[in-house]
């Protein structure tokens, strides 16, 4: 068994095409997706259109959940550029999407954690912001209950492998689409991935177990930071160009 997992996509088509290229030419034909899609200022109808050509395996994000619930109030309930790119047949495409999944029958697919879509995993965030990797007894806290040799999150857009003190292992391919951002929740904290390029995983089980690849992918990461300062998120384009906050 081997398969790829993308995630966090974030509408950047870009990077997310270079990934599938990457993907394509290592042989790989099955692939997951962990969410975020399309939610951001880059390319949110462009990336859709793809992924459901596709037809992945896909769950839904804590951002694709935001966008759904926007669009259930109304064409005129945001003026967000993702939201107003988008159509109904891609709102019902992600509303398609369930929160968790049970991939073949031995992979865990999940956005945040098994429970909450909007909650890092394998992720710590102090009291003065600082992000670093969690204490092994947290991440196996949310593992309980989960019946899975491999299980896969994403959210924190920062790529991690854990391997539980039973065996499990617990894996955040990264990002494909955005390398770092800042965000609000639970204390004001930055995400830097430390490199622009695409991130993605590569899960293949053997007789001794799983062995995971994160593969970085470089791409004209330069246009999409441009596409993200020029629709008003500096940020973004921080990040996109660089892999840093700055
Ligand atoms: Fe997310």
């Amino acid at each position: 068994m081997k398969f790829a997992a993308i995630a966090d996509i974030h509408g950047n088509c870009l990077a997310l095409e270079a990934v599938l290229a990457d993907i394509a030419a290592l042989g790989i034909t099955d692939i997951v997706n962990l969410g975020d899609h399309v939610s951001g200022p880059l390319e949110a109808r462009r990336t859709a259109d793809l992924l459901m050509a596709r037809d992945f395996v896909s769950i839904r994000g804590d951002q694709d959940r935001r966008l759904v619930e926007l669009a259930a109030k109304g064409p005129d309930a945001s003026r967000r550029m993702d939201f107003l790119e988008l159509e109904p047949h891609h709102f019902e495409w992600m509303a398609s999407h369930k929160p968790t999944l049970l991939y073949r029958d031995e992979v865990f697919l999940c956005h945040g954690t098994p429970r909450d879509d909007a909650a890092y995993w394998l992720d710590a965030v102090s009291n003065s912001g600082i992000v670093s990797l969690a204490p092994i007894e947290a991440i196996e806290a949310e593992a309980v209950g989960v019946e899975a040799s491999l299980m896969l999150c994403a959210h924190s857009h920062l790529p991690r492998v854990v391997r539980l003190r039973d065996g499990r292992m617990v894996v955040n391919p990264g990002s494909v689409g955005l390398p770092g951002y800042e965000y609000a929740n639970p204390v004001p904290h930055v995400v830097e991935a430390g490199t622009p390029d695409a991130s993605y995983a590569v899960c293949e089980r053997s007789h001794a177990g799983w062995f995971i690849a994160i593969r970085h992918v470089p791409y004209d990461n330069q246009a999409m930071a441009a596409m993200a300062t020029r629709n008003g998120m500096p940020a973004w384009g921080s990040a996109l160009a660089t892999g840093w906050i700055r």
